[in-house]
């Protein structure tokens, strides 16, 4: 899930938080999509991506071992701090890493992967951004903050350029709490209100960002697949889980729609687990 992040100001993404979710992101992303694109284009020797939003790398770190053995990605992200946090958790991550040209090549279990960051605000200059010939475009937990408008441009520049099109963990909607209580509804309906707000890129498609997306995709000639990366919080998962409900305890008291009161007792029961529902989308030129 996206929105209910935890966030350092409007907009802004937590490193903490991003690096908390790391592992069940990883974890919980759908296999079956994963072999898919592995199948279709993991055979390529030199592959070009650019990744949205990227974070601090997660995508990369997650996608990159379903292709081959010459990747050049683009990251691009408006927030500096992470893009920094990016270049340090690449470097842990890959076997060596050097600086070469302004890019940053890693090698990583045989791959070669040379990485170029980009600081870029996709909601004021996503047709420039999108301008650079890659084979694949991809963002993972992304797509449930932006506007249907945005989801269209993305569609339709990816297509004119014949490109594959890969995303993970966008929220779909789904959220079951453990153990149950009897303002789960009420919370859930207001943060679905909280959902649509604009997250800085006008009104956000929140849990229909997975339907438009397969929508404009499968209009534009693609065969579209979706699978199935919902986080199943258990026993493990215990910083995760307090923070996502913290997370979204705020984004409900920012609504106003539930008492102060019912939100108070709402928080103050200990949760065990939680299942939010995240969909993955891969898009195929035809
Ligand atoms: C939920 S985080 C996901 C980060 C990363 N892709 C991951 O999976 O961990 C959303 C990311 O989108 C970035 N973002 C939000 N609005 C943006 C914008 N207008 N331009 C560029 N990046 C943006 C945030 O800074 C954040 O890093």
């Amino acid at each position: 899930m996206s929105a209910t992040s935890p966030r350092a100001a409007a907009h802004d993404f937590d490193l903490a938080w991003l690096d908390l979710r790391e592992p069940v992101d990883h974890r919980s992303r759908s296999e079956d999509l994963g072999r898919e694109l592995s199948r279709r284009l993991g055979q390529r020797t030199s592959i070009s991506v650019l990744d949205m939003g990227c974070g601090t790398g997660s995508n990369l770190r997650a996608t990159a071992p379903l292709l081959g053995p010459e990747q050049h990605w683009t990251l691009v992200e408006k927030d500096e701090r992470l893009l920094e946090a990016a270049v340090a958790r690449l470097c842990t991550w890959a076997a060596s890493a050097e600086r070469s040209g302004g890019r940053l090549v890693l090698n990583k279990e045989g791959k070669r992967i040379a990485v170029r960051f980009a600081r870029a605000d996709l909601a004021r200059d996503l047709e420039q951004v999108l301008d650079v010939d890659a084979d694949l475009y991809t963002a993972s937990a992304l797509f449930d903050l932006v506007s249907d408008d945005f989801i269209a441009t993305v569609a339709a520049e990816v297509a004119r350029r014949r490109a594959a099109f890969f995303t993970a963990l966008t929220y779909n909607g789904v959220q079951r709490w453990t153990p149950k209580h009897e303002a789960d509804a009420a919370l859930a309906s207001a943060f679905r209100s909280h959902q649509s707000r604009d997250k800085g890129f006008g009104v956000a498609a929140g849990p229909i960002a997975p339907a438009l997306l397969s929508a404009a995709f499968d209009e534009a000639g693609y065969t579209v697949s979706e699978g199935d990366s919902g986080w199943h919080l258990s026993a493990g998962d215990e910083a995760l889980t307090e923070a996502l409900a913290a997370g979204f305890a705020a984004a409900v008291r920012e609504t106003r729609l539930v008492p102060d009161v019912k939100l108070r007792d709402w928080l103050a029961v200990g949760r065990s687990g939680a299942l939010v529902g995240h969909t993955d989308t891969l898009a195929i030129p035809p």
